[in-house]
């Protein structure tokens, strides 16, 4: 039985049209506090557009939007202060320091005195920017200038995180910094909604997704539950001779069979059970006297239940 956690963000039947377009198209997500949230999805999926909404950036054309159960809007600024946005671009002074610009927004925050100082020191060092704290942002790597935007969302200690794409551009250094960073706050309380297009970083981090698509939510659930439930499992064969008729037919039986080559000695199986379908298919080979020459098994993942709920791979 799932427990049921108190609710950060629940989305209920939400529609936003950008003129004759819309973007998202009724979405209904639920966001349990204590979460570690990806919305995954590919370019123009409508992540953006819905974190936009969440945060009170824009309002939905139909639908409603809840803060821990609060549907006021514009959102009250107490409301508004429970959140933290990280934004896709990047929204610093370039000219500014990195605590120049920590000092600014930290006022817009409300923060001054000795407890603004005492937060711009704690982000920095969460974002691991302390001792480069007084040069230009303009001297800053790309994944310093993803780590400064992060540590912005965090200056007013929001209780829910909202992150838009915050590894993109960044090398795997500071990518695996940034995850870091998020996993600790995560452990310590904060609830955590992220959206991505990196499915195996999702996979690695969240306890629940989203898979959204063309302003749909196609699935939610724990990764590791999609997986099981949609995503299959392919099983890659190279044989020394051509499969013959009689092999193809029965090799039908444990999944669907794919020739990609020319010739019949290249085929792949996919299958919802590879780990049963493997050893049968050991088995047919053998008793059909065909040579393996190589064997290889693709295990399923988050991109794989992407591929069967949208017919399409995720690329860049
Ligand atoms: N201000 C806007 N005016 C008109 N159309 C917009 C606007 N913002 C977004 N769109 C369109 O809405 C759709 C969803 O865009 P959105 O930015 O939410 O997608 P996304 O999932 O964040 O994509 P990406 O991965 O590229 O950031 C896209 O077709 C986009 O072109
Ligand atoms: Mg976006």
């Amino acid at each position: 039985m799932r427990v049921e956690t108190p609710t950060a963000v629940r989305l209920e039947g939400v529609v936003r049209r950008y003129g004759e377009l819309e973007a998202v198209r009724g979405i209904d997500l639920t966001i349990g506090r204590g979460d570690f949230f990806g919305l995954l999805g590919p370019n123009g999926a409508g992540k953006t557009t819905t974190l936009a909404m969440i945060c009170g950036l824009i309002d939905p054309t139909r639908g409603r939007i809840l803060i821990e159960g609060d549907a006021r809007r514009p959102l009250a600024g107490a409301t508004k202060r429970k959140l933290g946005l990280v934004p896709q671009e990047f929204a610093f002074y370039p000219t500014l320091t990195a605590r120049e610009n920590l000092a600014f927004f930290g006022r817009i925050y409300g923060l001054a005195g000795h407890r603004l100082r005492e937060r711009i020191d704690a982000v920095l060092n969460i974002a691991q920017l302390q001792e480069r704290d007084r040069e230009p942002i303009t001297h800053y790597s790309s994944g310093m200038k993803r780590r400064l935007n992060i540590a912005i969302g965090l200056l007013h200690e929001p209780e829910i995180l909202i992150l838009d794409e915050p590894t993109v551009g960044v090398d795997a250094q500071s990518r695996s910094a940034i995850l870091e960073t998020l996993r600790k706050l995560n452990r310590d309380g904060t609830t955590v909604l992220y959206s991505t297009h990196y499915m195996e970083e999702a996979e690695r981090l969240c306890n629940r997704v989203a898979i959204i698509d063309q302003g749909r939510v196609m699935a939610t659930d724990a990764p590791r539950e999609l997986v099981r439930a949609l995503a299959a499992g392919l099983i890659e064969l190279q044989l020394g001779v051509p499969a013959t008729a009689d092999f193809l037919t029965s090799l039908r039986q444990l999944g669907t069979v794919e020739l990609p080559g020319p010739d019949a000695m290249t085929l792949t199986v996919s299958s919802l059970q590879p780990e049963v379908a493997l050893p049968e298919l050991l088995g047919l080979a053998q008793a059909a006297g065909l040579p393996i020459r190589r064997l290889h098994l693709l295990e399923p993942n988050l991109e794989a239940v992407f591929l069967a709920l949208t017919g399409r791979q995720l690329r860049d």
